[in-house]
């Protein structure tokens, strides 16, 4: 095997019990179906250590009582640990203690540690030297991966060196089903057990043991097996207790002499297809499973087919970052999730925040996605299609016509926002209103119309995708209300997503009216609802007019909607909402001495009894995320649209404006300036760009990221290389180009698999734009850069001059 080449290995040097959080985020390791976050198979779940297997898909319900309240809550559920491997030296210690404790950095610190991520290969490596109280030295390598390949399966090898003694050393291999999900802090007044009915067993062949247990109310039915072998001189008993299967080895050591031992490790639930029953499909996978060096063989490989279809070469640390932000990305969605049914967790399979619940994030993953996996894409598309109905069913509950989507979506879409949210600060539990993000259905129609570009997936979008985009596009016809005096339609009532503003001061009811985001984008949703309608095959056409009761008379309202719905401005700005321009000026410069952090704003006011309500200040991009999801001109044609002009000097007004008026208290936040600043105020960008490079890796909202990684913030990085800096779309069969690198990042090279065409390459550098379209039988790929439209068959490269200014070392204007 090659050595991994520098640029793609994370490594964390010494123990350092604060930092342990993080790293087991940043450390995790999946393979789309369930991923393991990066905790020391000798460490328990404690105040400093947070083990964790998740399951995609895999979600439980349970009440508890908060402030007087009972709540209901949906988690992606903490599922057995397969990690426990727990070690010792055999025999008596100098204080007599018979049998000697187990080895932990908590009890022994250790004299060298060492973790290293392999991205290359998906491989953690960990390097630990003990030395117990009799003064025994013990050195400790593990290899650990969740296997790529066959994704039922992990595997953890552990060579264990006794330097300077001999003697046995007990080594306890378990599968531990006393797990809950205690990995967030804020959550742990709220009912966490999850799992039922734990049973452990030993299989006939007597070095695999087994676990199984169920779920408490989604009754889902786990399955794990392991089976643990040593190549040293061993006896081997199993010591099970209810809740843990137990596999206790006593090699023998030498002074100088390592002994392997090797735990592999399945994992089936009652949701997955082609079982008979999950422990029996567990305890039979582990049987067949070949040995450790044969399975990470098979995973390098699948691992660097993956690779290949996400290769991007971008030059120094920020391509480093991207690197482990792809291998992030990859772990969650895999092409094994292509035969799932699961949404995108806002916080990957990395962590419980959000209880693996699934927002707006696609918006940020589906883009990147279309372009590599658009097979995966589909399947996270068919996850909302399957719940179109549930979303119609909640539409119609709220007195609405069409699919009302929820803004946080688990087993079968209904709604999964908590009622009630804690504030850490002040201790108290306040209603959550960000339920009323109905946006959220808006993203879903994007993700459609993106998908079908970047795929020519007719089929799709002439079936599901027709449906959800109709159903999203009566929603909004219906949630819109004439307002005459106005002459203008207004959705009332909304959030944003800018969460911090959830009604006006004072006000009784919550929600906002007329958010410029919603509005614009469910203009644009009627207006491709009524495109796609008029271009569907007629039998198709009339079997879903039939089917969903739509008629002419519907889409003329449609088309009246998406031309009047109200944007509100104020002193020649765009407003984020009605309003917004009335509230009360914030004192960034007062806070931020006195807080420093003030991202989360909305927690600091609260818990001085005010409320961020009151203030122009944003917890995030709102009016500008219009400039993440629209290229300029067509978000200037949608504003011409709503009857408004939307030149180059009122977005840069625009933009300016909340620049200064927004916390970043989410990643999306600097991901989306990272992204709309290139165009606009170039030398500014590139403080975003890396805000949101190391959002994840510097853990800058303070402490999120141990519970779990920010895939929406990930895999934007990914597609603001991919789409942001080059302005490549997809549309209408024509590959689209508008370069705006930047100075710090104006070379680098990508492939993009499109329309059928695997492997096209692009590679931006001096002012030049290289394509390279593979050989195959499929006819060329038509692209346009500037005024300039060429054809590339298969087998060729293709060189544009980039225009004057697209160099990313001169100015680029966008809004000419
Ligand atoms: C952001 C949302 C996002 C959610 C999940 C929140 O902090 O404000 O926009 O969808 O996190 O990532």
């Amino acid at each position: 095997m090659s050595r991994t080449p520098p640029g793609w290995t994370w490594a964390y040097e010494g123990y350092d019990p604060a930092e342990e959080r993080l790293r087991e985020s940043l450390c995790t390791l999946g393979n789309g179906y369930f991923a393991t976050r990066g905790a020391l198979p000798e460490c328990g779940a404690d105040a400093v250590h947070s083990p964790g297997t998740y399951a995609a898909g895999c979600y439980n319900r349970l009440e508890s009582q908060v402030a007087g309240r009972r709540v209901e809550n949906e988690d992606l559920v903490n599922l057995p640990n397969w990690l426990p491997l727990r070690f010792r030296p055999g025999g008596e210690d100098t204080a007599g203690n018979s049998p000697t404790p187990w080895l932990s950095p908590d009890t022994h610190p250790p004299l060298d540690h060492r973790l290293t991520l392999d991205l290359r290969t998906g491989i953690l490596e960990r390097a630990t030297r003990y030395v117990d109280d009799a003064g025994r030295h013990l050195a400790v390598r593990q290899l650990r991966l969740v296997h790529m390949g066959d994704p039922h399966l992990a595997a953890l090898r552990t060579e264990f060196t006794a330097e300077d003694w001999s003697g046995p050393l007990e080594v306890e291999s378990a599968l531990d089903g006393a797990v809950a999900n205690t990995g967030v802090a804020r959550y742990r007044q709220l009912a966490n057990r999850h799992l039922t009915h734990v049973h452990t067993g030993t299989a006939p062949s007597r070095d695999v043991v087994w676990l199984r247990c169920r779920t408490t109310t989604s009754d889902i039915r786990v399955g794990m097996a392991a089976r643990t072998t040593t190549d040293g001189d061993t006896d081997t008993t199993t010591t099970h207790s209810p809740e843990r299967a137990c596999l206790l080895l006593r090699p023998l050591m030498e002074p100088g002499r390592t002994v392997t031992v090797d735990k592999c490790v399945a994992l089936h639930t009652s949701r997955d297809p082609a079982i008979s029953d999950p422990l029996h499909a567990a305890v039979d996978r582990v049987g067949r499973a070949p040995d450790f060096e044969a399975l990470a063989d098979a995973h390098r490989a699948a691992w660097e087919q993956l690779w290949r279809a996400g290769e991007m070469d971008v030059p120094g640390q920020a391509g480093r970052i991207l690197r482990l932000h792809l291998f992030h990305l990859l772990q969650t969605l895999s092409p094994h999730t292509a035969d799932l049914d699961v949404g995108v967790p806002a916080r990957g399979l990395h962590g419980e925040a959000y209880r693996g619940h699934v927002f707006w994030d696609e918006l940020f993953v589906l883009p990147y996605l279309n372009l590599h996996l658009p097979e995966v894409s589909r399947a996270l598309l068919d996850y909302r299609h399957r719940r179109l109905e549930r979303a119609c069913f909640a539409a119609r509950d709220a007195g609405r016509a069409g699919a009302m989507y929820p803004w946080q979506s688990g087993s079968d879409g209904r709604e999964e926002t908590q009622r009630l949210h804690l504030n850490p600060r002040s201790g108290r539990w306040l209603p959550d209103h960000s339920r009323l993000q109905h946006h959220v259905g808006s993203a879903i129609a994007y993700n459609v119309w993106q998908y079908g570009e970047a795929t020519g997936d007719a089929e799709f979008m002439h079936t599901k995708g027709a449906e959800m985009l109709l159903q999203i596009a009566r929603f909004w016809a219906d949630a819109a209300t004439w307002d005459k005096a106005r002459g203008r339609y207004r959705i009332l009532g909304v959030v944003g997503p800018d969460e911090y503003h959830d009604g006006y001061p004072g006000a009784s009811r919550p929600g906002i009216d007329d958010n410029t985001y919603t509005n614009v984008t469910a203009a644009w949703v009627l207006a491709r609802a009524l495109d796609l309608l008029r271009s569907l095959p007629e039998p198709r056409r009339r079997d879903l007019f039939e089917r969903t009761a739509l008629a002419d008379a519907e889409l003329d309202i449609w088309q009246d909607v998406s031309r009047r719905l109200l944007v509100p401005w104020h002193r020649g700005i765009v407003s984020q909402f009605d309003g917004y321009g009335e509230l009360a000026e914030f004192d960034w410069d007062r806070y931020r001495k006195a807080y420093g952090d003030i991202r989360r704003l909305d927690r600091i006011l609260e818990a001085e009894g005010d409320t961020v309500n009151r203030y122009q200040a944003s917890k995030q991009a709102d009016v500008l995320m219009l400039g993440y999801l629209f290229a300029p001109a067509e978000l200037r044609g949608l504003f011409r649209r709503l009857g408004h002009e939307l030149d180059d000097t009122t977005w840069r007004r625009t933009v300016d404006y909340y620049l200064h008026r927004t916390s970043h208290g989410s990643t999306l936040s600097s991901l989306v300036h990272a992204w709309v600043l290139p165009r606009v105020r170039r030398a500014e960008a590139w403080r975003f760009c890396q805000e949101a490079l190391t959002g994840d890796i510097a853990d800058l909202q303070g402490g999120t990221t141990g519970e779990g990684i920010h895939l929406g913030a990930m895999a934007g990085t990914l597609d603001l290389v991919q789409r942001g800096l080059t302005g490549l779309e997809p549309r209408g069969g024509v590959l689209r180009l508008d370069p705006a690198p930047l100075p710090e990042l104006s070379r680098f090279g990508l492939s993009i698999r499109y329309r059928g065409h695997w492997g096209v390459r692009l590679r931006l550098s001096a002012g030049q734009l290289h394509i390279t379209v593979p050989a195959s039988d499929r006819g060329p790929i038509d692209v346009a850069l500037g005024d300039c439209t060429v054809s590339v068959p298969p087998g060729e490269t293709c060189l544009l001059p980039l225009p004057q200014g697209a160099d990313g070392l001169s100015m680029h204007t966008a809004y000419p």
